[in-house]
């Protein structure tokens, strides 16, 4: 028997679905990738890049054999690297694991690198028609307020209450659309921070909406103060060449390429700063010459603002002490690094100056 609130959300989703690139298709490969792809990202952002994905990509085979940096480079701008790092293993475990087929089973989804909980239960459900509710954030959400969950839904009392809730309302045969239509609930009606309730489905079964709490679910904890550094980087031009430096593959945008720098300490002059991190990092005396730009991004923990800076090479070459690696890139070579979205600003207004410089 069906709930009153999945035959709501049911009905609903059979008549306003959004028609992903993803979405009535059965291949389970092209469902984890657009799993992967939506973690912490949103739809409308995740749709091209899907597309270039599945054109470069189409079988995990192929996948399996590409290059760490043209998995790269397909990813950069989408951020959060280490899903695309991940998600280049995973294939290379699922070829030497399952024989190139990806397990249907949650326990076995669950061990590929970059498969946590919700994205296994999302993966067996709309790919294998597993009976799992698949709870992300934004169902967290939706679903503290239809059923006005009072526990902090971060806890793990919440977490098992919210569980028990999609569980219990689970229509048997039909978790992937089940666990879609919450999706698009909370993604279109259900938003954040307004609530669309005058045209919601489930606005007559809603417990917030009766009681009023709307806003007060789900339960989250504090906010907690966002820190935020400042950073200097070093474009040093050698013979027309700027010097890359190549992340350690673990860590904030692992593998990725960027131009040196580090950190500003208490008290300390950005030129210091550049000088001091060089020296540490690339065993190298770089001349600071006059600032390039400044730039901002925002983490998910952390807020940057990086000052980049013209400079002229040092005596002798670089050491890639703490970088993985080192090389002198031309401008018009850029393009072929994989980079962060500053370290591509950088490259951009860099590419645009040298353009410019002819006029
Ligand atoms: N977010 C994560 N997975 C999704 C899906 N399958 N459809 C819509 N939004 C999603």
């Amino acid at each position: 028997m069906w709930s009153e609130v999945s035959r709501r959300l049911l009905a609903w989703y059979g008549e306003t679905a959004r028609s992903l690139p993803w979405r009535g298709i059965h291949d389970a490969y092209s469902i984890w990738v657009s799993e992967i792809m939506l973690q912490q990202t949103r739809v409308e952002t995740v749709i091209p890049y899907f597309h270039r994905w599945m054109n470069r990509f189409p079988t995990l085979p192929s996948l399996a054999e590409a290059s760490q940096e043209d998995v790269l480079r397909l990813w950069e701008g989408l951020g959060y690297y280490s899903r695309a790092m991940n998600l280049h293993r995973a294939a290379r475990a699922v070829m030497a694991e399952h024989g190139g087929v990806i397990p249907a089973d949650v326990v076995a989804l669950r061990a590929l690198p970059g498969v946590g909980e919700y994205t296994a239960a999302a993966i067996a459900s709309i790919a294998f028609g597993a009976d799992l509710p698949a709870i992300d954030g934004n169902l967290r959400r939706v679903l503290s307020r239809v059923f006005d969950v009072s526990l902090p839904v971060r806890s793990p009392e919440g977490e098992r209450r919210l569980l028990e809730l999609a569980q219990e309302h689970l229509p048997a045969g039909l978790a992937g659309d089940y666990n879609q239509a919450w999706m698009d609930l909370g993604a279109t009606i259900c938003l954040p921070k307004k609530p669309a309730c005058l045209i919601c489905p489930l606005s007559e079964v809603c417990l917030a909406r009766q009681h009023g709490t709307q806003a007060d679910r789900p339960v989250l904890p504090p906010k907690k103060a966002v820190p935020h550094i400042t950073v200097a980087a070093a474009v040093i031009d050698r013979d027309g060449k700027v010097l890359l430096a190549r992340r350690p593959p673990n860590g904030l945008l692992g593998g990725l390429w960027e131009f040196p720098g580090g950190k500003q300490e208490p008290g300390e002059a950005l030129p210091d700063t550049l000088r001091r991190e060089i020296r540490e990092e690339l065993d190298y005396d770089i001349q600071v010459g006059s600032p390039i730009g400044v730039y901002q991004h925002a983490f998910t923990h952390f807020k940057v603002t990086l000052h980049a800076f013209d400079c002229r090479p040092g005596e002798g070459e670089p050491k890639a002490l703490e970088a993985s690696a080192l090389s002198w890139a031309a401008l018009q070579e850029l393009d072929g690094y994989p980079m962060g979205k500053i370290d591509r600003m950088i490259s951009r207004d860099l590419q645009a100056r040298a353009n410019g410089a002819g006029d």
